[in-house]
C-alpha cells in the first residue's frame, strides 16, 4: 500500500508539473493568431479605449451577469462557457482584443447571451479598481467573479529574474484579492453570488522547482477558505478550483502523454469538463472543487500526508526529471 502511494505521488508529481511547465508557459509568451473582425462587428462594437463595450444595458434587465478575469481561453473560457449555458451574461477579462472577440462572437453566437470584453493586464496596480468602475457605473447584477488568470512557467525561484517573480505574484495573488475585494459591494448587492478562485494542485503542497507557483496557488487556497468563513452572512459563496493537469494547449496534452503513456491521459481533465464541473460545484456552494476522480484522490493523498514528506518526494522526482533531460 505505501509503495502504491508512494508511487502515485510520484506520478502525480511529475505529471501537474509537465502540465503546468508546459501549459502556463503560454500565458508569457502569448500564442495568438489575430482574429478577422468582419466590417459587422467593428460597427456593432463601440471602442471605449481599452475596452469594447456593448452597451450594458440593466434597465430591467434581470439576467445574472458573471465576470471572469482571463476569461478568453483555456479554463476560464470553459467556465464562461458553462456560464453562458446557464444564461449567465459574460464580462471577459484578458489582456489581448483578438481572443476575446473570438470568444464573445462564440459565445453569444451559441448561447445567446450578452458578452462584454475589457482588455486589461490583470497583474497592474490598478486595474482592480478600473474594473469595479466600469462595473459599478453600468450597475451591473454580479452574481459571480471568477478570478482565473495566473502563469507558472519552467523558470521558478532562484531562476527567475525579481520583475518576473512580482509578476507571477501580482498576477497569481494580489489580482485574485484585489478584485475580491472591489467587486464584493456587487456581489454583495446581489446576493446570493459566488466567488471562484482558480488555484492548482500544485497549492495543495509545496514544490521545490516550482517554489513561487505552488506558493501563490496555496495562498490562494488559504485565501479562498478564509474568505468564504468571512463572507458567511453576506451570502456570498467562495470556491476554490485546483485542478491537476488540463490539456489547454496541444503541448500539455503532447508532454503529459509522452512522459506518462496512459496514466497522464486518466489523469488529465478536458478544459470543458472542467468548466463545467467548477460552475456546477460553485452554484451548490462546494470550498474546494478538483475535477476527475483520479485527482481528486490524489489530492487527497497529497493533502493526508504531511508537507516535509510530500515535498521531499516532489523535489526528487523532479531531480529525477531534470536528470533525464
Ligand atoms: N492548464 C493546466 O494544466 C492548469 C492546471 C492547474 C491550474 N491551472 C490554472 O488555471 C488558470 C488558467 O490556466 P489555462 O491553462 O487555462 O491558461 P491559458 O489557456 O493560458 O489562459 C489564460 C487566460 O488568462 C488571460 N491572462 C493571462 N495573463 C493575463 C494578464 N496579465 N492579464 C489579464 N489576463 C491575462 C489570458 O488571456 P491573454 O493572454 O489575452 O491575457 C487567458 O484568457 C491559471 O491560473 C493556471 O495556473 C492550469
Amino acid at each position: 500500500m505505501k509503495k502504491m502511494i508512494f508511487l502515485l505521488l510520484i506520478l502525480f508529481a511529475r505529471s501537474s508539473v509537465q502540465a503546468q511547465t508546459a501549459g502556463e508557459n503560454f500565458s508569457l509568451n502569448g500564442n495568438r493568431n489575430l482574429m478577422d473582425l468582419t466590417s459587422g462587428d467593428i460597427s456593432e462594437i463601440r471602442n471605449f479605449g481599452n475596452y469594447l463595450d456593448d452597451s450594458v444595458n440593466n434597465s430591467g434587465n434581470a439576467s445574472p451577469y458573471a465576470l471572469i478575469a482571463g476569461g478568453s481561453k483555456g479554463i476560464g473560457f470553459a467556465i464562461a462557457e458553462a456560464l453562458a449555458k446557464r444564461k449567465y451574461n459574460l464580462i471577459l477579462v484578458a489582456r489581448h482584443m483578438d481572443t476575446l472577440i473570438a470568444a464573445k462572437n462564440k459565445l453569444e453566437s451559441v448561447y445567446h447571451v450578452q458578452v462584454d470584453v475589457l482588455s486589461f493586464d490583470l497583474s497592474k496596480e490598478e486595474t482592480a479598481g478600473e474594473i469595479a468602475k466600469w462595473c459599478t457605473g453600468k450597475n451591473i447584477p454580479l452574481k459571480m467573479l471568477c478570478n482565473v488568470a495566473g502563469l507558472g512557467g519552467a523558470e521558478d525561484y532562484l531562476s527567475l529574474s525579481l520583475d518576473s517573480l512580482r509578476y507571477m505574484v501580482r498576477l497569481n495573488i494580489e489580482s485574485a484579492m484585489a478584485l475580491s475585494l472591489t467587486l464584493l459591494p456587487l456581489l454583495e448587492k446581489n446576493a446570493p453570488s459566488y466567488i471562484l478562485n482558480v488555484a492548482s494542485m500544485a497549492g495543495l503542497a509545496p514544490i521545490p522547482w516550482k517554489n513561487i507557483y505552488s506558493a501563490t496557488k496555496a495562498a490562494l487556497v488559504s485565501f479562498s477558505y478564509a474568505l468564504r468563513y468571512q463572507l458567511r452572512d453576506k451570502k456570498v459563496s467562495v470556491s476554490c478550483l485546483a485542478p491537476g493537469p488540463v490539456y489547454t494547449h496541444l503541448s500539455i496534452e503532447i508532454e503529459t502523454k509522452k512522459q506518462l503513456g496512459r496514466f497522464g491521459d486518466l489523469m488529465a481533465v478536458k478544459p470543458k469538463r472542467v468548466g463545467e464541473v467548477a460552475v456546477r460545484k460553485t452554484l451548490k456552494g462546494r470550498p474546494l472543487i478538483v475535477p476527475g476522480t483520479i485527482a481528486r484522490i490524489m489530492s487527497g493523498v497529497i493533502r493526508f500526508f504531511p508537507k516535509r514528506w510530500v515535498t521531499y518526494i516532489y523535489g526528487k522526482a523532479g531531480d529525477r526529471n531534470r536528470k533525464k533531460r
